[in-house]
Parts: C-alpha cells; sequence; structure tokens
C-alpha cells in the first residue's frame, strides 16, 4: 500500500518517489493548486496537485477533511520562503502524481483542533478524539512505559500469568461487579477488584515471581484518579523479604522513568511512616513537592475558653492543628470564605485564621477572629510553633483527627496548587509502618486498611487480640507527587494469623470457610512466605504524560458515571436474556 509513513518523509528522500497512506487533515485551494496536509501515526506531510494533471487534479478538488487517501508523487523542497520550521516534514512536500480515494468521510463531528469541544462529545466519537496528536502520544507513550516494565520484569524471572476474570469477589475495600450466571441458577461471578488471592495462590503453587498487566474492576465513586474498570501492573513474589521488594521496585521505577523520560528518581525512594504522614500532612499520599506542613497545636488549646478548640484538644480522638501559610496575608476575605467553604466538603465546620500582619508588634500586629479566645501564651506558642513571619497566615482546624487530616490535608494540597508554590519535578515517596485496622465509626468494627491477607508485623503478632488499633502492617504504599501509585504489603501464611484477621474484622469462622475457604485450605498445603505490590497503570501513565485525569490515557474510558457514552453500555438486555439468567427485574417505582 504504502512504501513510508508520513511523518518520514524528509530531504533524504529529495527526488524519489514515495506513496503514502492517511487521513486528510486540511485540504486548501491556492490559485488553482491544492495543498493536502496527509495525516497519519507518525504525523504530517505536504502534498501538493497541481492542475496540469487534469484528472488527478479532479480528484484532490473533491477531497474533504478526513477523507482516507493513497498519495503517490515525488519528494521536492518546498520553494524558498514556504518551509515550516514547526513541522518535521516541513522542508520538503510531495508532488502528487496520482491520488486514490480509499474511502470518503461524512464531515467529523468536531475539527480536531477545535479545542473547546466538551469531553462528553470527545467520549462519545473516541475514535475521532484518538486521532488528535495529543491522544496518540499519550497511548504511545502507554504501550512505551509497558514495555519497559515487561522487560525489566521478564530480566527478572517474573512469569506473565493470567488470572480469571470471572471468580469469586477479593475484597479490596469497592463494590463488586456482578456477572449472573446462566448454568447455576441465583448464583454471581464476580469480576475481580483485583488478582489478590490467584496471585496468593500462584506462590503457594511455587511460580516464586509472577507479574500481570491486568484490568481490575471496582465500583465506587470516579474521581480524576478512579476508574471502574482500570489496570494494574500486578507482582507478587516468594522468599523476599519487604526491604528486598521495595528495593527491586524502586529500580524497576528507576529504569522506567530514565528510559521513558530520561529522568532520574533518587535512589533510595525516601520512606515515612503512615503515623508520620498524617501528623506532618494530614494524608497517607502526601505531595511533597508542597513546602507546608501542619503542626499540632492542641496542647496549647487544652485550656482556652472556645470550645470548638479545646474540646478536640482533650479528646483523644481530636486533633486541633494550624497549618502556615507563608504570604498568606495577601488572601481577600471572600478567598478565606471560599477555603472555609472548601474544607467544608471534607466536614470541616470552620477554618479559623489568624492573620499576622507584623510579627513584632504583639497582639496589636495580628488580626483574626479567635483571637479574642486566645491567652497570650497560646498565641505565642502558635507563632513560635509554626514559624509564623509577619505577612503570613495561619488557619486552624480543630475537630476529630479524621475530620482534621481529610480538611486540612486537602486545603495544604489546594493552597499548594492555587499559590503556585509547588517545586518541579518528582518526588516519590514510600509510606510504611501502616496500621492494620481501622476503626469504622458506621458499622462500628475494625476494617482492614489495606486488605485481609495482609501480615501483621511480626512483633506486633500479640496486639492483634491485646490492642487491634495499634498493631502494625507489613504493608508498603508508593507515593508520587501526591497521587498513590502503588499498594502492596508482606502476606500472612500462617493460617492461625489469617483466621485471627479475619476474626478481628468480624468475618466468621463459617463466613471466612464460605468466602475464602480454598485461600485456608491452600494455606495448610505448604506456603511459603510471600508478598507484593501493584501499581496503578493508568495513574502512573497519568502523571507521566502530564495529563489531568486517567480517562486521557485510556483508549476507551468510562464517564463519572461509569458509562460508555460511544457503545452506551451499560444497557437494557432483553426479556429472553434475562430468563436465561433467571433474573426478573423490579418493577420502577
Ligand atoms: P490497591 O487497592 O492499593 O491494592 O490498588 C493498587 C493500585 O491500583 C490503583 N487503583 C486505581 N486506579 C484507577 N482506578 C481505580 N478505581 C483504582 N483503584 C486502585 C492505585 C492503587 O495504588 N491487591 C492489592 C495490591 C497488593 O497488595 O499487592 C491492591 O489491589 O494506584
Ligand atoms: P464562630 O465562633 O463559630 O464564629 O467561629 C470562629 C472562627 O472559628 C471562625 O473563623 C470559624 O471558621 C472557626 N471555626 C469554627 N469551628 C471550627 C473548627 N472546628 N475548626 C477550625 N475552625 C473553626
Amino acid at each position: 500500500m504504502r512504501s513510508h509513513y508520513c511523518g518520514e518523509i524528509n530531504e533524504s528522500l529529495i527526488d524519489q518517489e514515495v506513496t503514502v497512506c492517511g487521513w486528510v487533515h486540511r485540504r486548501r485551494d491556492h490559485g488553482g493548486v491544492i495543498f493536502i496536509d496527509l495525516r497519519d501515526r507518525s504525523g504530517l506531510v505536504q502534498v501538493v496537485y497541481d492542475p496540469d494533471a487534469e484528472e488527478v487534479f479532479a480528484r484532490a478538488e473533491r477531497v474533504r477533511n478526513e477523507f482516507v487517501l493513497r498519495c503517490r508523487g515525488r519528494v521536492r523542497h518546498r520553494p524558498a520562503g514556504t518551509e515550516n520550521e514547526h513541522m518535521p516534514t516541513g522542508q520538503v512536500e510531495i508532488l502528487g502524481l496520482d491520488l486514490e480515494v480509499l474511502n470518503r468521510a461524512d464531515t467529523p463531528p468536531f475539527m480536531l483542533d477545535d479545542d473547546t469541544v466538551s469531553e462528553e462529545h470527545r467520549l462519545r466519537f473516541r475514535y475521532v478524539d484518538l486521532r488528535r496528536p495529543e491522544m496518540l502520544q499519550r497511548l504511545q507513550l502507554r504501550s512505551q512505559i509497558t514495555r519497559e516494565f515487561r522487560s525489566f520484569l521478564d530480566e527478572h524471572g517474573f512469569l506473565d500469568i493470567e488470572t480469571p476474570m470471572l471468580t469469586r469477589a477479593t475484597p479490596e475495600g469497592a463494590r463488586d461487579y456482578l456477572v449472573p450466571s446462566r448454568t447455576h441458577e441465583g448464583a454471581f461471578f464476580a469480576l475481580p477488584q483485583s488478582p489478590q488471592l490467584f496471585k496468593q495462590l500462584l506462590m503457594m503453587s511455587g511460580m516464586d515471581r509472577y507479574y500481570q498487566i491486568v484490568r481490575c474492576f471496582r465500583d465506587e465513586d470516579l474521581r480524576a484518579d478512579r476508574q471502574p474498570e482500570f489496570t494494574q501492573l500486578d507482582i507478587e513474589t516468594s522468599f523476599m523479604d519487604e526491604e528486598a521488594i521495595m528495593g527491586l521496585m524502586e529500580d524497576m521505577l528507576r529504569r522506567v522513568f530514565a528510559h521513558v523520560l530520561e529522568v532520574p528518581l533518587p535512589e533510595p525512594f525516601p520512606r515515612m511512616s503512615y503515623a508520620e504522614a498524617m501528623l506532618r500532612f494530614g494524608s497517607d499520599k502526601p505531595d511533597l513537592r508542597i513546602p507546608l506542613e501542619l503542626v499540632d497545636v492542641g496542647d496549647l488549646m487544652a485550656e482556652v475558653e472556645f470550645k470548638v478548640f479545646s474540646a478536640p484538644a482533650n479528646d483523644p480522638k481530636g486533633r486541633v492543628a494550624a497549618l502556615r501559610l507563608p504570604k498568606g496575608g495577601e488572601l481577600t476575605r471572600k478567598e478565606i470564605d471560599d477555603y472555609t467553604k472548601f474544607v467544608g466538603i471534607y466536614g470541616a465546620r470552620g477554618l479559623a485564621y489568624i492573620k499576622v500582619n507584623d510579627i513584632e508588634a504583639g497582639r496589636d500586629g495580628l488580626q483574626s477572629p479567635i483571637l479574642k479566645f486566645l491567652p497570650d501564651e497560646a498565641v505565642s506558642g502558635i507563632l513560635e510553633r509554626t514559624g509564623a513571619q509577619s505577612g503570613d497566615l495561619v488557619f486552624f482546624g480543630a475537630d476529630k483527627a479524621r475530620v482534621v487530616n481529610e480538611s486540612l490535608g486537602a486545603l495544604r494540597e489546594k493552597l499548594g496548587h492555587d499559590r503556585g508554590l509547588l517545586e518541579r519535578g518528582w518526588k516519590p515517596l514510600w509510606v510504611v509502618d501502616f496500621p492494620m485496622f481501622e476503626w469504622d465509626e458506621d458499622s462500628e468494627r475494625w476494617t482492614a486498611l489495606h486488605h485481609p491477607f495482609t501480615a501483621p508485623r511480626e512483633d506486633h503478632l500479640e496486639r492483634l487480640h491485646s490492642d487491634p488499633g495499634n498493631c502494625l502492617s507489613r504493608a508498603y504504599d508508593m507515593v508520587l507527587n501526591g497521587s498513590e501509585i502503588g499498594g502492596g504489603s508482606m502476606r500472612i501464611f500462617r493460617k492461625e494469623v489469617q483466621q485471627e484477621v479475619f476474626h478481628n474484622l468480624g468475618i466468621s469462622d463459617e463466613e471466612a470457610r464460605d468466602k475464602f475457604g480454598f485461600l485456608l485450605d491452600a494455606l495448610k498445603y505448604g506456603c511459603p512466605p510471600h508478598g507484593g505490590i501493584a501499581f496503578g497503570l493508568d495513574r502512573l501513565v497519568m502523571l507521566m504524560a502530564g495529563a489531568p485525569s486517567i480517562r486521557d490515557v485510556m483508549a476507551f474510558p468510562k464517564t463519572q458515571t461509569a458509562a460508555c457514552l460511544l457503545t452506551e453500555a451499560p444497557s437494557v438486555v432483553t426479556e429472553a436474556q434475562l430468563r436465561e439468567l433467571h433474573i426478573r427485574l423490579r418493577p420502577k417505582k
């Protein structure tokens, strides 16, 4: 069909005859000469048809945007003064000798270079949207990244093994997507939230090192970095401890960043305990590019008259924290009100602040709705501890620790972005020493912070019964620029420990048997110590591509309401199909 890709046509081909295939990006009529910018995956090339060749010219005249053509012609220099520095093929053009319309096209639903098109419209016509060079580059980058991962893992002896999609629920904290069984009336498969249990079973089978680039399904509330189906780079190893696993994973990421982006990542990656991350950043995935930190001031507030502060300061589950914003004195009343609304999303009931106009002037140099409640010692303590300077502003959060962490943690990130405080570059971080369990106020029981197969620290085994809240796990998360890009752990490999953890999670022996009997059995028949990790591939590609959302690095993503606009899935099915599946729909109210 073709001799070259469009983007390959350059001065080395002058005077040669070439054949290119592609889409009409633009057609211009210039005083009897027709210019066609022909586009394929590799780029654009200009093909010129002049009226001398009458029949071919007549065909070129009828060509419209997005027609699919095959063009034969001779490469020549562009006339002096008409070169285009911005195009790789901009020094040359093809003098068209022949033109074949392989297919016509209706007027496209939008122009490729129109950046005012709504995302909804782009998703509905995704095949057109993906013709945009930006989208193409992102998918190329994604392919390059997965290739690098595979080559690293292949070199290190990992086997690529597939695991089932029609399976039982694996608890990762989201709702399952269910698939009704035709052959087993009333029974359902679950699509995997992750291959967690299968990869553990593969270790019990002696596969030693496993990986898979695998689709996972989670029916949860969607955000810019969450999709109902997404891809993990899923990894599991035997006879390696967390030090060895984390070291190898760092090597892998350093290699991928070096090869794909030519960026050196630090060696080793810094590490931080979960407790420290919550204390300093109010988040277990802190963006270390933002130079703002939370500071505890509860001890200074324990005695103040203002109940809003003194109550959480005296509550073991409460927290009172301050966040200094350098030059925050510039904030207008309206901006502060908007930030107060913003923290409200996270349940904060207010956002107290002190504006530091003049640090030397004592109370007179300060401006704050809460100043009247604060004795001198508290004020000076706050200023000293936060390191406040003239011109700064200090925000406060006082509530249950969870609310303070979530609201001030989110405020910290927002201020970082709004105020342009982000340092450039890449800041990876391991977060370690997670608690095994988290107390869920609603259901009044312990839930797993990672998943129920994560091993407790050996020296905390005793705490499984004596003090579950302070039992730390052998889990590790990888964070990059404020995104959780991977999470993993050493796994429980002794049956008794697994049963105990189920017990703590309020899973009865009966339920454990019913849901995870196969795992408990497998643990009996020779289970090696094992551990692993899974990376969110879409998130990682999003960060590496500098894309605003993971939707932009997926070929066919879903919308915020978990629908595919292109195929209009999900959709209704026929009564006959439902009957086969033993399903009767409830009438709509
Ligand atoms: P976890 O639940 O932390 O761990 O998932 C691993 C990584 O997958 C990404 N991720 C998502 N990406 C896009 N959309 C989603 N809805 C979504 N949910 C998660 C995140 C996350 O860090 N089985 C364990 C791994 C293990 O223990 O080995 C697991 O699935 O980047
Ligand atoms: P009020 O007495 O309710 O007017 O609150 C005085 C100041 O404290 C206001 O700036 C509120 O935004 C702030 N505030 C109220 N509740 C909290 C809270 N839980 N945490 C931080 N600031 C608060």
